[in-house]
């Protein structure tokens, strides 16, 4: 990918995207529209992967088929929002392999603390697809991506829902190489990090909780 931000602008993924911020909208159709924005914003992200060709019988001849080039791509999810898209990305990604991120925010240094971080092997030689719906601040979404090439991942993609300009500002700095693909860059953080106008807590909307 050339561009550091794609905006996903389908008919479909915005307008799917509506229902999600709206207030009312119940957990459960939440969800359904998050795992169907998801499979968009993966066919977006996933437009440019490599190919190769393989030789395969059709019921009429052979034939030098597309396929797919490389060891099977990696996806990881920034818990526990990332987790909602993952679900999405997976249906349409079923052999990626997956991985787990998760940080909190020590109060007093306010910086992102890892309390745990499994993601599969050989991540210098995959495509890593690092999922969290809302690119906010930044700070976790940048501190999952340290840990990330830490472990040996060269060419990373971010894949969110909603962006907020510091939050790209914020990965544009520290990781200039990370593509970001997103359904909208919302107009700004509030005073509590909250993407405005947004749709709330992503996690709590997704999962239930409050
Ligand atoms: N995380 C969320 O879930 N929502 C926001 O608006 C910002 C961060």
């Amino acid at each position: 990918m050339t561009q550091h931000l794609t905006i996903v602008d389908h008919p479909l993924v915005q307008h799917k995207l509506t229902l999600m911020r709206e207030r009312d909208t119940s957990t459960a159709v939440f969800r359904q529209l998050l795992r169907e924005i998801s499979q968009f914003l993966a066919y977006e992200v996933t437009r440019d992967l490599p190919m190769t060709k393989r030789t395969i019988d059709t019921p009429l001849q052979e034939m030098e088929a597309p396929v797919l080039a490389g060891k099977k791509l990696a996806l990881i999810s920034i818990l526990r929002a990332g987790n909602g898209l993952l679900d999405g990305v997976l249906e349409l990604i079923p052999s990626a392999r997956v991985g787990f991120v998760g940080l909190y925010r020590d109060e007093e240094t306010l910086e992102p603390v890892q309390y745990y971080f499994k993601v599969p092997e050989s991540l210098e030689d995959r495509l890593v697809i690092a999922v969290d719906p809302m690119l906010a601040t930044g700070n976790s979404s940048v501190a999952a991506i340290d840990l990330l090439k830490k472990s040996g991942a060269k060419n990373i993609r971010f894949l969110c829902l909603l962006a907020s300009p510091e939050g790209v500002a914020r990965m544009k700095e520290a990781h200039p190489d990370v593509p970001i693909v997103t359904a909208s860059l919302d107009s700004h953080l509030n005073e509590k990090g909250y993407i405005v106008p947004g749709l709330g807590d992503a996690g709590d909307r997704m999962f239930g909780t409050k």
